[in-house]
């Protein structure tokens, strides 16, 4: 199957005057969120900043609300009241399709890789614009044929180029996804249990692509159950609990909070 099935609408532009903070400030911030699914309140009137150009790990227990706050901070769902702002620009919600004008960018927790497609066009995919003059299907990607070659290389994908994801294997399939976040040069990234799964090789590659956003200055948002990995990639700590803000602050002193202790952490 190729590339250019899969675009059937022009993608908006990415807006490249977006306004970036000075380091240190809050890049998001989230005012009486609410989210309910059938009567549940997953997220539950929480109010919380991200800061930009840190690592904020986002942690708490299973069904605490981590994935669906993501998901409403990527345009995935619409929370059902509250306010987001992201930089000076305040919304009730975050739609999808002004990701790239937002420059925001992420991975999911069950990897949504195109299967039948080839790992270069999955990588291809997220930054492919239809051209206007060159008919409706015609796909532009020459701009990004040298960031492609990088993002193979670091994602160690360059000998299953020409594969389909479904040939892959699970770990490969994450690196996959991960080239895929990679290709978008966003400002804000977020991860959603990039470590599950993988061989302690692969959890080191993991950390060094993400140390290399890290360097290069841009916000990351890593949901992640795996403690050691959190205090080591992580500036910042949210916890939620029952879709409220638990904690919030440097690893050292939220991993030593009582609260967090009892609820999460179990000791
Ligand atoms: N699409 C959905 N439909 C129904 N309930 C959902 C849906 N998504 C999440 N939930 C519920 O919302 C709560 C929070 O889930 P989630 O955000 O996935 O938690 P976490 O990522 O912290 O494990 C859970 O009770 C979960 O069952
Ligand atoms: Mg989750």
């Amino acid at each position: 199957m190729k590339l250019t099935d899969f675009i059937k609408k022009k993608t908006p532009k990415s807006d490249s005057s977006a306004k970036v903070l000075p380091y240190g400030e809050n890049i998001i911030t989230c005012t009486h969120l609410n989210k309910q699914f059938m009567g549940i309140k997953a997220i539950d009137d929480l109010s919380l900043q991200i800061p930009q150009a840190k690592t904020t790990g986002l942690i708490g227990p299973n069904g605490s609300g981590k994935t669906t706050l993501m998901n409403i901070l990527t345009g995935l769902i619409k929370p059902d009241s509250g306010k987001i702002t992201v930089r000076d620009k305040h919304r009730t919600r975050i739609k999808s399709n002004e990701l790239r004008t937002y420059r925001i960018a992420r991975t999911f927790q069950d990897g949504r890789v195109i299967e039948q497609l080839s790992v270069e066009d999955n990588l291809l995919l997220p930054v492919a614009k239809n051209t206007l003059w060159g008919g409706f299907t015609e796909i532009k990607t020459d701009d990004y044929q040298s960031r492609l070659e990088k993002v193979l290389d670091i994602t160690s994908l360059k000998d299953h180029r020409h594969k389909r994801a479904e040939e892959l294997s699970y770990g490969l399939r994450k690196l996959l996804e991960i080239g895929r976040l990679l290709m978008q040069d966003a400002d804000i990234y977020f991860f959603d249990e990039p470590f599950t799964g993988l061989f302690p090789e692969m959890v080191e590659q993991v950390c060094d692509i993400i140390s290399g956003l890290q360097k290069q200055g841009k916000t990351i948002v890593i949901i992640e159950h795996n403690m050691g990995l959190i205090k080591r990639l992580s500036d910042y700590i949210i916890v939620l609990d029952h879709g409220t803000l638990l904690a919030e602050g440097e690893p050292d002193a939220v991993l030593k909070n009582k609260k967090v202790r009892e609820a999460y952490l179990g000791v």
